[in-house]
């Protein structure tokens, strides 16, 4: 049978979780690995921190303490933040953290080490830009200068803002590192390169492979930088924190492998490091990564797509043994709009973010969960807007789902003792309700299996909807003065339904269906091909309790 490796991209760990990381690589795969678990299917849920690379060492420079520390501090914080949402990770890695960091490093230089030999990799000499005063080579985006096209006098070093043009930054007039603050010099330096060329043909058969399968958003971007021609890049790094480079040359000498060749190796090994301490030995891992019977699901963000769909599939088939991912599912960004202002982008200098460590501090994660997923960035940029996840908490969630759930339970619970009243004769609207079971479970099912996290929730909601309606047409405060039976007969079909919504809740509002299975008095949440069988009448109930808070636009 068919197994599941999937992955969440690996956050840098220098900084915190806002919304939109969220939104992006995480609550879909979240949802995606609860619902393959809800069908029986077998999976692994990777993720962890992406520890190293120059970033993690500007940002240890600015809050002046070791990057160890930076970034095991930022691990755990981020672990928290994904557990205070319920993402729950089967494994959650580090690339640089002390538990994982043998296993990362020597699976990351194995995978370079194959590479060499089959005449991937070009060794070549360039001049760059040294930081004398930092000691260190000075990535693109961190040498600063007059744009040697139009002459603006803030362009970064690998795009002009202001005329769009790519930049060389050894052409940038007066470069001045953004580290220091001081003029960097240009030194002559050594790199290995991958021959993405060689792999466009490939590639290219590969992703038209994926036409009916994949977002045009992924589509789009990797066809179209294939039809551009793919150039080789630098695969290592003139810095001290990173993978070494495992070469016998001089000039490999203090040298790292480039932070995105190890960081998706990190998906391998954290794997591999899962599958060790399950005692599965240290070759378990290629069952995951090297065998066809299991599918390996990337969940990313925009950003990430030339790395997931061009540059580690490239990799992939450069060392040779492993397979390529099944599917590579991309979120756009979001947008933020906050009551009274603009939307605008998310941007931590401006501070016009959500910071998942706040909102858990005074909310419960699944009304997160649930805005996020309605405006799921499916194929384009979406807006968190403050005001429309107060009013959907109050409405889709509290008026809608909570309140369906809540009237059932607490008039069961007054007027038939707590416990599952007979079914009874069912009339049409019954058996109605009864089939809306079946088709919506099979309609969020269907949603799922195609990565449509946004419809599927639609489609969780309407069958809340239609309880809704079903409840109000039936009147069962009225039934019960005039026919007790069918009264009894509609809180049954109500009960099944909550039953049904609880399932199918699951992946999306975890917390909220744990909360139903106690207030329907189940110890666990039934599997999905379970969602339609029924609560036996006489079946004794939980307590009911309110679902949902209502939210209030000034406290938040
Ligand atoms: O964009 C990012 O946040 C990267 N740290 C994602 C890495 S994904 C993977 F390849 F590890
Ligand atoms: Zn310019």
């Amino acid at each position: 049978m068919t197994r599941y490796l999937v992955t969440s991209a690996l956050p840098y760990s220098n900084g915190r979780l806002h919304v939109g990381h969220i939104a992006g690589a995480y609550l879909p795969a979240d949802s995606y690995v609860r619902y393959l678990r809800a069908r029986g299917r077998t999976v692994r849920f990777i993720c962890g921190s992406d520890d190293n690379g120059v970033a993690s060492l500007i940002s240890a420079r600015k809050e002046n303490r070791p990057v160890e520390e930076l970034t095991r501090d930022y691990h755990d914080r981020q672990a928290a933040d994904f557990a205070g949402l319920r993402i729950r990770f089967d494994v959650y890695g580090g690339t640089h953290h002390p538990d994982f960091v043998e296993t990362h490093n020597r699976l990351s230089q194995a995978f370079f080490r194959a590479i060499p030999d089959k005449g991937f990799f070009t060794k070549k000499k360039t001049q760059q830009l040294y930081d004398a005063v930092a000691g260190q080579f000075l990535p693109d985006r961190y040498v600063k200068g007059t744009c040697n096209f139009c002459g603006y006098r803030e362009a970064y070093g690998d795009q002009c803002e202001a005329c769009g043009k790519s930049i060389d930054p050894l052409a940038l007039i007066n470069p001045v590192s953004t580290i220091t603050g001081t003029p960097p010099e240009p030194r002559e330096t050594t790199h290995w390169y991958l021959r993405l060329d060689r792999f466009e043909q490939p590639l290219r058969e590969w992703l038209e492979g994926k036409r009916d399968s994949w977002r045009e958003l992924v589509l789009n971007f990797s066809l179209g930088q294939i039809k551009q021609g793919l150039v080789e890049r630098a695969m290592t790094r003139d810095l001290s924190w990173g993978v070494p480079v495992p070469l016998d040359d001089p000039d490999a000498a203090g040298k790292v492998l480039y932070v995105w060749f190890d960081a998706p190796i990190g998906y391998v090994s954290f794997a591999a490091k899962l599958c060790e301490e399950l005692g599965e030995g240290p070759e378990a891992y290629a069952r995951w990564w090297k065998d066809p019977d299991c599918r390996i699901v990337h969940f990313i963000g925009e950003d990430n797509i030339v790395f997931h769909a061009i540059i580690w599939p490239a990799m992939l088939l450069a060392e040779g043994t492993y397979q390529l991912p099944h599917q590579v599912v991309a979120n756009a960004f979001l947008n933020i709009k906050f009551p009274g202002k603009e939307e605008e982008k998310v941007s931590k200098s401006r501070g016009a973010a959500i910071w998942i460590e706040d909102y858990l501090k005074k909310y419960d994660p699944d009304p997160l969960r649930y805005y996020l997923t309605t405006i799921a960035p499916e194929n384009q940029r979406t807006t968190f807007d403050v005001e429309d996840f107060i009013a959907r908490n109050n409405g889709e969630l509290g008026n809608t789902l909570g309140n369906f759930i809540n009237r059932a339970l607490t008039f069961t619970v007054k007027h038939f003792e707590g416990r599952v009243p007979p079914a009874g004769a069912r009339d049409q609207r019954d058996e109605a309700q009864v089939a809306a079971r079946a088709t919506q479970a099979e309609k969020v099912a269907a949603q799922l299996e195609e990565f449509r996290f946004k419809y599927a929730l639609y489609e969780v909601m309407e069958l809340a909807r239609m309880a809704n309606r079903y409840m109000d047409e039936k009147a069962p405060w009225t039934q019960r003065k005039t026919d007790l039976a069918a009264c009894g007969t509609t809180l049954n079909v109500c009960i099944q339904t909550i039953r049904t919504l609880m399932v199918v809740m699951e992946p999306f509002l975890p917390a909220t269906a744990e909360k139903c299975a106690a207030m329907l008095g189940l110890r666990s949440i039934p599997m999905w091909d379970e969602a339609t069988d029924e609560l036996p009448a006489g079946h004794v109930l939980g307590e009911p309790q309110i679902l949902f808070k209502r939210l209030e636009t000034a406290e938040l």
